[in-house]
């Protein structure tokens, strides 16, 4: 209760949010013995389904605050299930792996028949972090997800991956005809949307979306080391946190001082969500400037979330760091003068490419903060794991 309250002020969000998470709570679903004998022919599901409130009922456009227990369920099922591929090869998970907070390991992940794509997977344990892209109207709102940014919601980027021809290359029609005839979903979509008609291409996004905006928890030792806040007020992330070693609050003290303006000091919201970051002169994947087809854009990315970064490399939008420490050193001595460079990269005098030049140990205290971010309950979770047998 106390993350979830924190985590609802830091968003700015004021509402009665005691009352509401006092009825979710209350409220348990239990599936009947017929139902759990047919769900368990295939399925590792409790007789009770897990809460998922923490981030599902949220009150934020876009994340459905109705339903945090058996959308998300049903959205975990279809998050693992490589019935979502053609030839039933490939789930959500092959590329979005719980142990590698639901990022990839490989550089390229590996689709349909071998195929792979050109961008490393993007780690999905912070949705949250990028609600302020989020407007009362999903249609306004221009892109955020993917490393392009070609994407306005979750919903949109699982279409893609569904319907992409290297990914899992359904169409959702046929997707939805599959599923239809599949006895453990008649009993999973009955319970979450019911109705005459609850298996629809749209329920389908909807669930997924559920179980993909959940996985923003709030359980790293960065979190549990910030000081309560006066009167539900924003907690200071600027002064040295009790639970930190010197070398963390070190580390802490230069990422906001070098980073923040692009990453962000909370880890809840990027600041800016775009940027050249200065990895090469000329770049093979042009990022948005390829999306958009304007040469100032060449070279510029979304600017991720940096939360379980330990467990998330490889880093950047074609995996070529293969660690943190590979990373500051781009940082420090390796950022290139791009036309396109931010100017939060650039020494303010020269408006040439910033040598950062940390020391060694410098270094290791940006790592040993970067490390701070890591949830390991995320990666832990049953909730949050495979549930097929
Ligand atoms: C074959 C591998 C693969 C599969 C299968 C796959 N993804 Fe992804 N996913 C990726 C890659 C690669 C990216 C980055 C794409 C880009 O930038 O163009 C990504 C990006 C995303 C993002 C954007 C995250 C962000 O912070 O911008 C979301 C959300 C996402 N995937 C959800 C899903 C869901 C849900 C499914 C299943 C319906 C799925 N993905 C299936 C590889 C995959
Ligand atoms: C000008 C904005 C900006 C600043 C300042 C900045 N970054 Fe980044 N960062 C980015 C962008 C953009 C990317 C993705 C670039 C790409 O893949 O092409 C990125 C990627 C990363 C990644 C890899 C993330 C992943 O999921 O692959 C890490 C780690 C990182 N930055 C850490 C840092 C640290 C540490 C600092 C300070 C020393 C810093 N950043 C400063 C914009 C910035």
């Amino acid at each position: 209760m106390k993350k979830f309250l924190l985590f609802l002020v830091f968003i700015g969000v004021g509402v009665s949010f005691q009352s509401c998470t006092d009825e979710v709570n209350s409220e348990v679903y239990h599936y009947t013995e017929s139902e759990i004998t047919t769900l368990r022919q295939t399925l590792n599901l409790p007789d009770e389904t897990f809460d998922y409130t923490v981030v599902a009922n949220r009150p934020i456009p876009g994340f459905n605050p109705d339903d945090p227990f058996h959308k998300a369920t049903l959205g975990r099922v279809l998050f693992y299930d490589n019935t979502l591929s053609v030839d039933g090869s490939t789930s959500c998970a092959s590329c979005h792996k719980q142990e590698a907070a639901f990022a990839d390991t490989e550089k390229f992940s590996e689709g349909l028949n071998g195929q792979v794509g050109t961008r490393n997977s993007l780690p999905l344990g912070n949705t949250i972090g990028f609600v302020k892209y989020y407007g009362t109207d999903l249609t306004f709102q221009s892109g955020f997800f993917s490393w392009d940014e070609k994407f306005v919601s979750i919903n949109d980027q699982s279409e893609a991956a569904i319907t992409s021809p290297i990914e899992m290359g359904h169409s959702m029609w046929e997707l939805a005809t599959k599923i239809k005839a599949d006895e453990k979903y008649k009993i999973l979509f009955d319970k979450a949307y019911g109705g005459n008609n609850p298996i629809t291409e749209e329920n389908i996004l909807d669930a997924v979306t559920e179980f993909v905006n959940s996985l923003s928890s709030r359980a790293s030792k960065f979190d549990n080391s910030l000081p309560t806040a006066p009167n539900f007020g924003t907690p200071d992330v600027f002064a040295d946190f009790e639970g930190f070693s010197p070398s963390e609050n070190n580390g802490k003290r230069l990422f906001n001082a070098n980073c923040s303006s692009c990453h962000g000091s909370s880890h809840n919201a990027i600041v800016q969500s775009s940027a050249n970051n200065g990895l090469d002169m000329v770049y093979a994947d042009k990022g948005l400037g390829a999306k958009e087809g304007l040469a100032y854009l060449n070279g510029v990315f979304k600017v991720p979330s940096l939360r379980n970064i330990e467990l998330s490399g490889p880093y950047m939008h074609d995996g070529r760091f293969e660690t943190l420490e590979e990373v500051i050193d781009h940082y420090s001595e390796g950022v290139q003068n791009h036309d396109n460079l931010s100017d939060a990269l650039k020494n303010p005098s020269t408006q040439t490419a910033l040598k950062m030049n940390f020391s060694n140990s410098e270094k290791q205290d940006l790592v040993n903060y970067l490390l701070t971010l890591t949830d390991y309950e995320l990666v832990q979770a049953e909730k949050w794991s495979d549930p097929f047998k």
